[in-house]
């Protein structure tokens, strides 16, 4: 497609807090559970953490110019939770939110507009020791974080995003154990997600009694499942995968409850969902962000290949370095989904590839593969709006390479090298690659 995006159309690039701000013990920030998790031995590759990242708690002002020179008109980022309330019970930490104040001014004075998302996984060690995302003491506190962060950056901030993917939340975080808290206990994942959801509720309600005219939205991760083969047992497992990442989030947001075929097959006592729950989850929501990267194959883990119907469903052949696969037609299914909600705006808040980076060519990254990926992406989020998704923005999964979960500095997603001993930036031939986009208002 050489068509160009509708005037207004945002290009942006997407962070979070702990992945790059670095400076984990400044101006009164305490422990997260990040922090912690990262201390556990064989949780995070090569044991990294967090501590120093890409250093943007100090050199934020050196990001925003390279976010400049891209030519974006849009950043979104998160607020690390434990800098605004670093104590159950205590007051609000000013001095960490001042952080943010002035990231918002200079993007601002820099004409970009600030994408500000509440939760991004970096929760207060404080909050996980009080039960965390189990507990629902937790959407309360939310909400109050919610307020704070509302109350220091609401006149300036229009755009608002409360939790980033609750599913990695609570699925990663409370089933696998991959990711912090590191629970591994079937029976947390969905009360964690229930309570994820009604924090957001909750937190949307404080950020609309703040002040009117604002954008209050969730980032959700949505992604198909695609059948190993037609198979009854195949269909149903992937059915079952993929309504556990997109229709047990939307449907209650969009105030159909939980989904009942979900719900039988999960056997979910739904112990912790409490009268009013629900209608407090499906709060108004002005837009969806929407986090794609990947379909998954999926087959019924006890059905052997010569069992099933042909034709069988292959693993598609391209993968990134995440060994995710490459498949930008799920892009447009998730944009159709959502186009199904009668959502008024959609953004995509995330896309993006992890890539070996190895090619260089003039002392920057010459990542062809990652352009391509994006090139793909952007061409069907293009069509996308062809078909009437009101689509008003896509982010870029990021702007510098960053601490990545688990893979700790291996991954690297980033469309500006960060050389990890010195924190010299470079932008990568996909930064100018995406700079050109911008500038032409399409791919
Ligand atoms: C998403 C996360 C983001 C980053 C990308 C690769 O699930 O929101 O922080 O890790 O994956």
């Amino acid at each position: 497609m050489n068509g160009r995006f509708p005037d207004g159309f945002l290009w942006g690039a997407a962070t979070s807090s702990y992945q790059i701000e670095g400076a984990a013990a400044e101006d009164g920030r305490s422990e997260s559970v990040w922090d912690r998790f990262c201390r556990i031995p064989g949780k995070v590759l090569n044991g990294d953490t967090g501590d120093t990242a890409c250093d943007h708690y100090r050199r934020w002002e050196e990001d925003i110019r390279l976010m400049e020179e891209l030519g974006l008109s849009a950043y979104r980022f998160s607020v690390a939770w434990p800098r605004v309330l670093p104590e159950g019970g205590g007051p609000v930490n000013q001095a960490g939110l001042d952080f943010y104040d002035r990231l918002v001014d200079g993007l601002l004075e820099a004409g970009i507009e600030p994408f500000v998302t509440l939760y991004h996984w970096d929760h207060p060690l404080w909050i996980e020791e009080a039960g965390g995302w189990r507990v629902r003491e937790t959407a309360y506190a939310f909400a109050e974080y919610a307020s704070a962060v509302e109350a220091r950056l609401g006149d300036r901030v229009r755009h608002w995003m409360t939790l980033n993917e609750p599913w990695v939340t609570a699925h990663l975080g409370h089933r696998t154990g991959q990711h912090a808290p590191g629970l591994v206990d079937s029976g947390a994942e969905l009360d964690a997600a229930h309570h994820l959801l009604l924090g957001h509720g909750l937190a949307s309600m404080a950020l609309r009694a703040g002040r009117p005219g604002r954008e209050v939205g969730i980032a959700l991760n949505l992604e198909p499942r695609r059948p190993r083969s037609g198979h009854p047992r195949d269909v149903a497992a992937a059915a079952l995968e993929e309504g556990l990442m997109n229709g047990w989030f939307l449907d209650p947001l969009f105030g159909r409850g939980y989904p009942d075929d979900l719900l039988a097959r999960t056997g979910w006592p739904a112990s912790v969902v409490e009268d009013g729950d629900l209608a407090a989850i499906a709060q108004p929501l002005d837009a969806v962000g929407l986090n794609y990267y990947r379909t998954e194959v999926v087959g019924d883990p006890g059905l052997r290949d010569e069992d099933r119907p042909p034709p069988l469903q292959n693993d598609p052949a391209e993968v990134t370095e995440m060994g995710w696969p490459v498949t930008p037609s799920g892009l447009g299914e998730m944009l159709r989904l959502l186009r199904g909600t009668g959502v008024e705006a959609v953004y995509i808040t995330e896309n993006g590839a992890a890539c070996p980076d190895t090619a260089w060519k003039d002392g920057a990254v010459d990542d062809e593969d990652r352009c391509s990926y994006l090139e793909r992406h952007i061409i069907e989020a293009g069509k996308a709006i062809g078909e009437g998704v009101p689509l008003r923005g896509y982010f870029v999964w990021t702007l510098l390479d960053n601490f990545e979960w688990s893979f700790g500095y291996a991954r690297r997603f980033g469309l500006v090298h960060v050389d990890r001993t010195t924190q010299r930036r470079t932008p990568k031939a996909s930064a100018y690659w995406y700079r050109d986009v911008i500038a032409r208002n399409g791919p």
